[in-house]
């Protein structure tokens, strides 16, 4: 019997150590890791120059406060907002910190402007995170079910779906931001129309709204680039990264433009691991890794390798009703009538084939694979994933 309280349907398996694409268990077996621990590990497992930063950083200095200055975390939000193309960040722990932050900023701003009963627009399916207001948030209602009385101040609307927004904003003078994940992740890797980011950048344009985009899957290179709405040619007024910013040493951030970030004062927001000399540094050596590789430009010949492949091998087999892919997030949509047998594939596929998948949405089949997958990496798990979809 274990202490760990039941917040999770752990599955029998635990690893000893990582190296690159592969996890081991205390056996030696082998994992090949698709995904990533939930988009956290992009460039993969003990990588050297992460691995190094770490030891570096330990040896110098872990923590000291927000009280004083922390070059690290200047010198990495410096850089986020060269990536970005925005001006200001504040950095937290996790996704839902930075969500919260987020929410925080929009209330502050509402509070400005005199609007009492602020309201953000967020989207049905979404997911931003377990924390209250995150919590919220999220368009899921079975992940929010008993947590009754959650907080106030958001409407749901179907996601990709720009008419319904307008016409919320027709009936509605309380609305002050739209928040959206560019490509749904827990919902089942959902990819909106090519014009919806730019559709809602452009209705918050004409509302003085403020656009949130919650990039904490999508971000990092995961698409393809830096940020998954620079395919768009669009700026969010608020970005919220997490996940694979710290390669999986715990790090968050919203990274802002300045009309958006003068609503923070001194007293409004704080965290006391946020933004630590360790946390910010390996940040720093992420990104420096994945512009020194030439990651992104990989990422995007993977993709497209693995785009082919999917659609040649996986497509047509019975079991599937739809692939979704965008840069390295990949969604395997299953004909419902087959759920009953999903979750002990799954299984099969992590316990039997020593290939790590999940799944989401409970019929999509999903890969978060790493950035540093060759050919070959792609055919054997192309091979896994006929086989065990053949059996559905
Ligand atoms: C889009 C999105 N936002 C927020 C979160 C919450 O992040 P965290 O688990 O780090 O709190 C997640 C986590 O899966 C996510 O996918």
């Amino acid at each position: 019997m274990s202490n760990l309280m039941n917040t999770y349907n752990r599955l029998d398996v635990s690893f000893t150590h990582g190296d690159g694409v592969y996890l081991y268990d205390k056996k030696d077996n082998k994992y090949l890791d698709s995904l990533c621990g939930v988009a956290v590990t992009s460039i993969g497992h003990n990588h050297p120059q992460i691995t190094s930063a770490i030891k570096k950083q330990a040896t110098k200095l872990l923590h000291t406060s927000n009280i004083y200055g922390i070059k690290n975390q200047k010198k990495l939000a410096k850089k986020l907002c060269e990536l970005s193309g925005l001006d200001k960040v504040f950095f937290g722990n996790s996704g839902t910190e930075a969500v919260e932050a987020a929410i925080k900023l929009v209330r502050l701003k509402a509070y400005d402007e005199k609007i009492k009963n602020p309201q953000i627009i967020v989207m049905d399916n979404s997911f931003h995170g377990r924390t209250m207001g995150a919590l919220s948030a999220t368009g899921n209602d079975k992940i929010k079910e008993g947590f009754a009385p959650l907080l106030e101040g958001f409407m749901r609307v179907p996601f990709d779906d720009i008419k319904a927004i307008k016409k919320q904003l027709k009936n509605n003078k309380n609305i002050v931001a739209i928040m959206v994940e560019p490509v749904q992740g827990e919902g089942g890797i959902q990819i909106p129309a090519d014009d919806y980011l730019n559709n809602l950048r452009q209705i918050c344009d004409e509302n003085n709204l403020l656009l949130i985009l919650d990039e904490v899957q999508t971000g990092m290179g995961r698409c393809g680039s830096w940020f998954c709405y620079q395919q768009y040619d669009i700026q969010p007024d608020i970005l919220i990264l997490a996940k694979a910013l710290g390669n999986g040493v715990p790090i968050g951030a919203i990274v802002t433009n300045k009309k958006t970030s003068r609503f923070f004062s001194p007293g409004k927001h704080g965290s006391t691991f946020g933004g630590n000399p360790l946390a910010t540094y390996v940040a720093r050596a992420v990104i420096k890794t994945i512009e020194e590789d030439n990651i992104l430009a990989k990422v995007k010949v993977i993709c497209s390798m693995f785009k082919d492949k999917l659609s040649k091998k996986i497509a047509p087999l019975k079991a599937v009703k739809e692939i979704r892919i965008k840069g390295l997030m990949i969604g395997i949509e299953i004909k419902t009538d087959k759920k009953e047998k999903l979750n002990s594939i799954v299984k099969d596929a992590i316990i039997e084939h020593k290939l790590l998948i999940n799944l989401t949405h409970t019929n999509v089949i999903r890969l978060l694979p790493p950035f540093l997958l060759n050919e070959s990496h792609i055919d054997e798990i192309i091979k896994i994933l006929i086989k065990l979809i053949k059996k559905l």
